[in-house]
């Protein structure tokens, strides 16, 4: 196999996000034959860039670049960026910064070293970037990684534009490689991009642009040539998944999916309070391939500060959605996003978010400072909170989502729970899954498990994760 994703950090979630976890996510090398041109791609943010980041290795191969591991020595680097929050873009402009130092002691040695930048930095930022000193040769948008071996061509000659990020999605699943390498056994599957919901706190409306669903045959289609290639989950990927607009929603996306030979779990992420349609609900609680595990942000738990959010939903909203997914399917395992000190917030409002929290009772969950986004709404909002007290308020949250995913993983201690094992543990004799609720599960055996749904006896609980043992007898409980 040409090239094969790894998670890195085993227990990194499986979410956007601009920290550590997030940066977790590598393209694994390829060690044989010698490469004739090294392409080192390193990825930050969501999943959505994950799997850019694989389509660009995908559209790359064909030209005799193979993935490396190691950005010293590389013919070609690409930094896929995220905008998201100020330390998202911090961060490549600092790792940028590395990367020239390196291509000029390439150079000093005789070597060249492209670099190029994609991703929602070089939607939001590109000309920026490029009238910078001419270390980056390339700049592309999301929208436009069809384009990259004639940017790169281009490049090479050093004529024409060099800036590729306009906005047509469907050009881009339509000029992408049918051919996909994913290795592994579980896959991304981007089937939305984009955003029209406009929250008054985000970048992605302006980086990923209007909201485009790719046509069901198109998904169906990638899903069988993964299924073909052993993988056996998918995650159908979208930064408003459940607004998918092809022939009968998400929720006919994935009866249809479910009937894939070989596609055993599905799950999908990111979806939004307002998407979640009784259709969908319903699929929680009927399709068996269908995990049961959903990322439903609600960024707050205060209607006043919803409403400066234009969230369009209130609190009141979200816990009735939150009652009826848990009547359709009693044992899900709920996580959200959560955003502390957006312009407004009092000290009254945070506590509700508290009180959403306590009601709800998360598996897992994501929380953030509020980060002033240039060009956002919320960016020029009076009542900027400062940052002493946004830090006071995400440590109370965190302690309480942090109990609440402790006490989710404790109570699976006792139970047999289906595991899909997808690669060796980082100790030798380990081998690493994921529960049907995206747990973490660690046991000792052989790496010829992975690829396999088996039963594990669940001993044990840390916060992140799960450990156990082969179940001895083959009961398996449902999900
Ligand atoms: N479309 C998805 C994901 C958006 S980005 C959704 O609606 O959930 C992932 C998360 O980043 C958001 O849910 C939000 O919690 C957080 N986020 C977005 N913009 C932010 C900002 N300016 N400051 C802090 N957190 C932000
Ligand atoms: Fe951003 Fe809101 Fe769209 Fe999510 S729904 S991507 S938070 S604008
Ligand atoms: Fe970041 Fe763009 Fe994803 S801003 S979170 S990489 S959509």
């Amino acid at each position: 196999m040409a090239c094969r994703w790894r998670r890195k950090t085993p227990d990194a979630p499986l979410r956007p996000s601009d920290g550590p976890p997030r940066a977790a996510f590598q393209i694994a090398p390829m060690t044989h034959p010698a490469p004739a041109r090294r392409l080192y791609i390193k990825t930050y943010g969501c999943q959505m860039n994950v799997y850019d980041s694989e389509r660009m290795a995908d559209v790359l191969r064909p030209l005799g670049y193979a993935v490396t591991d190691r950005p010293e020595g590389a013919d070609l680097v690409v930094l896929n960026t995220c905008h998201i929050r100020e330390k998202a873009t911090e961060k490549v402009y600092s790792e940028l910064g590395q990367i020239k130092r390196m291509k000029a002691r390439k150079q000093a040695d005789g070597g060249t070293m492209t670099i190029a930048v994609a991703g929602c930095v070089a939607q939001a930022e590109g000309a920026e970037i490029m009238a910078r000193p001419p270390a980056v040769a390339l700049v592309v948008g999301p929208q436009a990684y069809h384009k990259l071996p004639e940017l790169i061509a281009r490049a090479h000659r050093a004529s024409g534009q060099r800036l590729a990020a306009d906005f047509t999605a469907d050009e881009k699943f339509d000029a992408l490689p049918s051919g996909r390498a994913p290795g592994g056994v579980s896959a991304f599957l981007t089937v939305q991009e984009g955003c029209d919901k406009f929250c008054a706190f985000c970048v992605v409306p302006y980086t990923r642009g209007a909201e485009y669903s790719r046509p069901i045959e198109a998904v169906l289609a990638e899903a069988e040539l993964l299924a073909a290639q052993g993988v056996r989950e998918v995650t159908l990927l979208g930064q408003n998944v459940n607004a998918y607009a092809g022939e009968g929603g998400l929720a006919g996306l994935i009866r249809r999916l479910a009937l894939v030979p070989g596609i055993d779990r599905i799950r999908y992420t990111t979806s939004h309070p307002r998407d979640m349609d009784a259709a969908l609900i319903a699929a929680h609680g009927e399709v068996e391939a269908l995990m049961p595990y959903l990322h439903l942000p609600v960024q707050a738990g205060s209607d006043r500060v919803l409403r400066a959010m234009n969230r369009a939903h209130t609190a009141a909203d979200y816990l009735r959605l939150i009652e009826q997914i848990r009547a359709a399917r009693p044992d899900i395992a709920l996580s959200g996003d959560f955003i502390v000190g957006f312009p407004g917030e009092s000290e009254a409002d945070f506590e509700e978010t508290l009180q959403l929290v306590a009601e709800t009772r998360y598996a897992s969950a994501f929380s953030f400072k509020y980060s002033r986004r240039p060009g956002t709404p919320a960016a020029a909002m009076s009542g900027q909170v400062p940052d002493a007290v946004k830090e006071a308020r995400l440590a109370r949250l965190q302690a309480l989502l942090g109990e609440q995913q402790a006490a989710f993983n404790r109570a699976c201690v006792g139970r047999a729970l289906p595991v899909l094992f997808e690669k060796p543990g980082r100790h030798p004799g380990q081998v690493v899954g994921r529960s049907p609720y995206l747990q973490a599960v660690h046991i000792e055996a052989a790496e010829s498990l992975v690829g396999e749904i088996r039963a594990v006896e669940i001993l044990d609980s840390g916060r992140g994760s799960l450990s156990g043992a082969l179940s001895p007898s083959p009961r398996l409980e449902p999900a």
